[in-house]
């Protein structure tokens, strides 16, 4: 990808130890960017940031369960001390869960999903936009789903916790655009990810009726995701808020 714009900014992807994450820490920094890799999985994140180093890129990582109040702000924190601000972020770390129907479902699971997908999205952007508030601006990019676009059957409760990351983001976008930053979604479809190996590992059988569900007739890559997310955050997008991008192979178009 060539450079867009993406020069000297400070860039944070969370979830980027593998998957869409590290697709799309790859593709900021292909862009130019200096990029801040969060995430759980120590040994994942300092891989990604050695795919980054290995070509000349900088990047560094911040281990942060971003469910953890105090770990966010640490974070952001982070990144402020080592570039002095924070120009975009993605906020991709999520979770999915065991396919059950809604009657089935427990509360434990409940709390787990909602506490990372919305608690952790929640968090990030309260401290991204605090710091974007300082320094005059910013764009921030959430993992939604199509599962935060239309119901998910078997998935009720990872689809309520997508649903509200669609919420959070039109309205941080209704709040925050006069003051120079926007916030956008992406709604991946099935995309080819560790995530999705697990879920196949569970249950193999889905695997036909998924690939069914995408009219283009395949699943999609990280990197498809990731080119997404780029966009949002440059300045090609630069009259974009309060939107859902849905990268999906036309799975919600019928
Ligand atoms: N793969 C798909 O088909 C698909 C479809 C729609 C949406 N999504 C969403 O895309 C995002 C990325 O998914 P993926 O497929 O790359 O998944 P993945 O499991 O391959 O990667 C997710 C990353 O997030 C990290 N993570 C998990 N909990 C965390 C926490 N509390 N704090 C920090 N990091 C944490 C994991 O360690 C992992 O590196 C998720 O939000 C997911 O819900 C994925």
């Amino acid at each position: 990808m060539s450079k867009q714009g993406f020069a000297g900014k400070s860039v944070l992807v969370t979830g980027a130890a593998g998957g869409i994450g590290r697709a799309a820490a790859l593709a900021f920094a292909a862009a130019g960017a200096r990029v801040a890799v969060v995430d759980v999985d120590a040994k994942g994140g300092e891989d990604t940031v050695a795919m980054i180093a290995q070509p000349g890129g900088e990047a560094f990582f911040v281990k942060t369960d971003v469910s953890q109040s105090a770990q966010v702000e640490a974070m952001v924190a982070a990144v402020v001390e080592r570039w002095g601000r924070l120009d975009c972020a993605f906020n991709n770390a999520g979770i999915e869960i065991e396919h059950l129907p809604l009657a089935d479902s427990d509360e434990a699971t409940f709390d787990r999903v909602i506490g990372v997908n919305v608690k952790g999205v929640w968090l990030c952007m309260k401290h991204e936009i605090r710091q974007m508030l300082k320094q005059g601006g910013g764009t921030i990019v959430n993992t939604a789903s199509v599962a935060g676009l239309v119901g998910a059957p078997l998935m009720p409760l990872y689809a309520a916790s997508k649903h509200a990351v669609v919420g959070l983001t039109k309205t941080a976008a209704a709040e925050y655009g006069k003051a120079g930053i926007r916030v956008n979604s992406v709604c991946p479809g099935i995309i080819r990810t560790p995530m999705l190996e697990r879920a196949l590992e569970r249950e193999p059988r889905r695997e036909k009726s998924i690939l069914k569900a995408h009219p283009i007739g395949r699943l999609g890559e990280a990197e498809e995701i990731a080119n997404a997310a780029v966009w949002l955050c440059s300045d090609a997008a630069s009259f974009v808020t309060g939107h859902q991008l849905a990268v999906d192979g036309g799975l919600t178009a019928i």
